[in-house]
């Protein structure tokens, strides 16, 4: 196993020795907006959006429920301001009670319109991640 990158091992060191040689040729992992919900906000938000995640009770302010995004905007979804809110926090280095959300913002964008008309590069893991958090709104 000559010339092996650092990535690759430690895609290997990760996969624990399971399938090795599949995962040395492993392609990059596909986006999974609900992997990122799970990695970057269920801690506080829960895992379903309402506000009831573990880290919950140890914050000075109480995480929003997610889920009533859409009920509290008129039955609107509010794409543009949930977007500006995860991508402000980026810019925010960890000063809001949110964390920085950096790796979200990387890699590669697409024209959005998030409702305003208007088309704006945008991450396409955020993207993905307004989208999913669509699907949690309550009726
Ligand atoms: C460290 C805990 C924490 C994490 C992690 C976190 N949040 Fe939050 N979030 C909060 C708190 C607390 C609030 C309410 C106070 C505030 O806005 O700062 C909030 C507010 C929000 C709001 C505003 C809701 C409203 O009523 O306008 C949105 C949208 C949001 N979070 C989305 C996310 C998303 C998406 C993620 C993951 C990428 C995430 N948050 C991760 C703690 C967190």
């Amino acid at each position: 196993m000559k010339g092996m990158t650092m990535r690759n091992i430690l895609v290997l060191a990760a996969a624990g020795g399971l399938a090795a040689c599949v995962a040395v040729d492993a392609p990059e992992r596909a986006i999974d907006p609900a992997d990122d919900f799970a990695a970057y906000c269920s801690a506080c938000h829960g895992a379903g959006g309402t506000g009831d995640g573990e880290m919950a009770g140890d914050l000075a302010k109480q995480p929003a429920d997610l889920t009533l995004l859409a009920q509290r905007n008129k039955g609107v979804f509010p794409t543009t301001k949930v977007m500006a809110q995860i991508w402000g926090y980026a810019g925010m280095k960890g000063k809001g009670v949110m964390p920085n959300f950096g790796p979200l913002m990387e890699g590669d964008t697409v024209p959005y319109d998030g409702g305003d008309g208007i088309e704006t590069p945008t991450p396409v893991r955020l993207v993905a991640l307004a989208e999913y958090l669509k699907t949690l709104q309550v009726k």
